[in-house]
């Protein structure tokens, strides 16, 4: 016999989808006899209110998304013959410490004297041997030639000049080293919470241009979660 309970789920669902519909018809009319100025002032509202609304739901997403991002950085360079990682814009370190604890001999470098002060009390918290420095992405103080790997989390839309950083990047790369990037897509899911911000997030056709300007081989960009996009590329040999 067919369950009866079939006929009741089509009425929930109706429901589903009339409530709010009233409720927003509602709202909707209400808005409307304001004044103009009430009207502005109330979508403005409104728009703040979804935003931080947004950013309530998505941040604990965002948080698992970079540690799935850090994972896939890992599982890059494990798959390489490499030692040596220079994590750039390391922050309070959650790259930089994930990246030695599985066995890299990493640096972390940032502009941010207080964020390196965080990183390093995380990395002793979490008994990890690594160095944390202070400098700018766009002048770095190594040599040609130095790193097996450049690593960075959710840097390159802080920059002010990503193509310098990545062209120093190349520089400090041995040949053949290898560059794995995360950042922020200019997705949808990213709209919601940094609207205009968005902008400054590189697109990924821009970024490839950057990573082919700055001598780059080998250049990928993908997908990797709702959030970021990994972008990887090679020095040459
Ligand atoms: C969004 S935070 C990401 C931090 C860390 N990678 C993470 O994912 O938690 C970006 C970091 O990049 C650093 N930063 C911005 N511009 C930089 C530059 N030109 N050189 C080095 N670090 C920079 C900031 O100080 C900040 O700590």
């Amino acid at each position: 016999m067919a369950p009866k309970c079939n006929y009741s789920l089509k009425g929930k669902k109706a429901l589903g989808i009339f409530i709010p519909l009233i409720f927003l018809t509602l709202l909707a009319l209400f808005i409307i006899s304001l004044p103009r100025w009430a009207v502005i002032v109330t979508i403005i509202l409104g728009l703040l209110a979804l935003n931080a609304f947004l950013g309530i739901i998505f941040g604990s997403r965002i948080h698992r998304a970079k540690t799935r991002c850090t994972q896939a950085i890992a599982k890059i360079l494990r798959d390489k013959e490499i030692e040596t990682v220079l994590d750039l814009g390391s922050g309070a370190g959650i790259l930089t410490i994930h990246l030695a604890k599985n066995g890299f001999q990493t640096s972390g470098v940032d502009i941010d004297e207080e964020a390196l002060h965080q990183a390093r009390k995380n990395a002793e918290r979490e008994g990890v041997k690594t160095e944390f420095l202070v400098g700018d992405g766009s002048s770095l103080k190594w040599a040609d030639n130095s790193f097996d790997a450049i690593t960075s989390l959710n840097l390159l839309h802080e920059t002010k000049d990503p193509q310098t950083v990545l062209a120093e990047s190349y520089r400090v790369l041995k040949p053949g080293g290898t560059l794995v990037m995360a950042d922020f897509r200019r997705s949808p899911a990213i709209f919601t919470i940094f609207w205009v911000g968005i902008f400054k997030f590189l697109s990924r056709k821009n970024l490839f241009r950057l990573l082919q300007e700055a001598g780059f081989e080998k250049i990928q960009i993908w997908k990797v979660n709702l959030f970021h996009h990994l972008v990887l590329g090679r020095k040459k040999k």
